[in-house]
């Protein structure tokens, strides 16, 4: 089958393509069917069981680790389930907790997310950011702010507003000889760019499902090195514990793996449908995911040169993924434009941002690009 003819195919999974050129898949994914189903499927039984749904449900959130430890080559026992990112994050800062003296090192391209953990509830240590230039961060602007004293250096692996793609490994090199840890927001590469935990090492790994993973909002997911998996959990629940099933309120025994982080039950309609869109994910191919991402965000780039905008995204395929972020005159006219015509996509920072996917066409980009050209042409005058 072509690429073409699948990509009609995968379309209808999608019924949101019959109400909006949806090109902001990086934000909220919009629901696939197999996504919506699973999540209906346990409401009903949910409805009609009570607590007898639960059991199935939680061995959905058994299977949620595992496939998402196979998507990250990892094991299920470095996982842990969270509310967001923003728990993931928090967690690992909490287990992490530096000390005064120590330092942090972010960039200026990090979403608030990544910042604010450290920024609000560590205060005693010095965050350091490093400058973006044209929308990168170079590495050796990022190595001029690591010491001794650095506690971890966190970044997203693909940044928010650019889109910029860091060569995580050039991280890695910069960090590797005093072992200070890497905590990565994955939030905006997994599900299209390929992440092993192992090469680099990384220390953290922080992601929503709710973006390229094509699951609900609700659910965050983390892995930890094995290094962190006999750390004190800074909130404790009946979840935590291996010796549950004694009823001991006096005793916890902690479990040894990631699971002690866990502390009480999950949100378990997210976890089903986490679960569906990495299964939906991994029936697709990141292969091909990939492959339609890159035709799609490279057509959209040479286009929008030629229309004459100024384009925050850098331009070479190795540091970019899903995203296309542009700086039209008046953007909030433009943005106005664009969804008037039902085409939706992102406004901020003085820009559009757009996330084409895989069940995208050139066709949805000629209609965005045809808006572009006219708003500019206009503002020209
Ligand atoms: C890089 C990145 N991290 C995290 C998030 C979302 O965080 P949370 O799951 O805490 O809502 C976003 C959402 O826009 C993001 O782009």
């Amino acid at each position: 089958m072509s690429d073409e003819t699948r990509v009609q195919e995968l379309r209808k999974l999608f019924p949101v393509v019959g109400h909006w050129t949806y090109l902001y898949n990086g934000s909220i994914h919009p629901c696939a069917r197999p996504v919506g189903e699973a999540m209906r499927a346990f409401l009903e039984k949910w409805q009609n069981g009570g607590e007898a749904a639960f059991f199935p449900a939680y061995e959905a959130f058994g299977k949620l680790k595992e496939k998402f430890a196979k998507l990250i080559h990892a094991s299920a026992r470095n996982i842990v389930v969270t509310e967001s990112t923003t728990a993931a994050i928090n967690l690992a800062a909490q287990i992490l907790r530096p000390k005064p003296g120590q330092n942090i090192v972010v960039n200026d391209l990090d979403f608030m997310t990544d910042t604010y953990p450290w920024l609000v509830c560590h205060p005693c240590a010095e965050v350091r950011f490093v400058k973006s230039r044209d929308g990168k961060i170079q590495i050796d602007d990022l190595a001029k702010q690591v010491d001794g004293n650095t506690a971890v250096v966190s970044l997203c692996a693909v940044t928010v507003g650019s889109g910029y793609r860091f060569d995580l490994r050039a991280v890695h090199a910069v960090t590797r000889s005093s072992g200070i840890p890497l905590l990565v927001d994955g939030s905006q590469a997994l599900g299209l760019v390929k992440i092993s935990v192992n090469d680099p090492p990384l220390d953290f790994l922080a992601t929503t499902v709710s973006k390229w993973l094509m699951g609900p909002a609700g659910v965050g997911l983390l892995y930890l090195a094995d290094r962190y998996l006999d750390a004190t959990p800074p909130t404790a629940g009946w979840l935590s514990a291996a010796n549950v099933g004694d009823w001991d309120v006096r005793h916890c025994r902690l479990h040894d793996d990631a699971t002690r982080f866990q502390g009480g039950l999950p949100n378990l309609v997210g976890v089903i449908g986490a679960l569906a869109g990495l299964e939906l994910l991994e029936e697709i191919g990141p292969e091909f995911i990939e492959r339609r991402v890159q035709l799609l965000t490279t057509y959209l780039l040479d286009q929008l040169e030629k229309i004459g905008v100024t384009i925050w995204t850098p331009r070479a395929a190795s540091e970019r993924a899903g995203i296309v972020f542009f700086r039209p005159p008046n953007p909030d006219g433009l943005h106005a434009e664009l969804k008037a015509a039902r085409i939706y996509c992102g406004a901020f920072q003085g820009g559009i941002r757009l996330d084409p996917t895989f069940y995208n066409t050139v066709e949805e980009l000629d209609k965005f690009l045809a808006i572009v050209r006219r708003h500019v042409a206009r503002c020209a005058t």
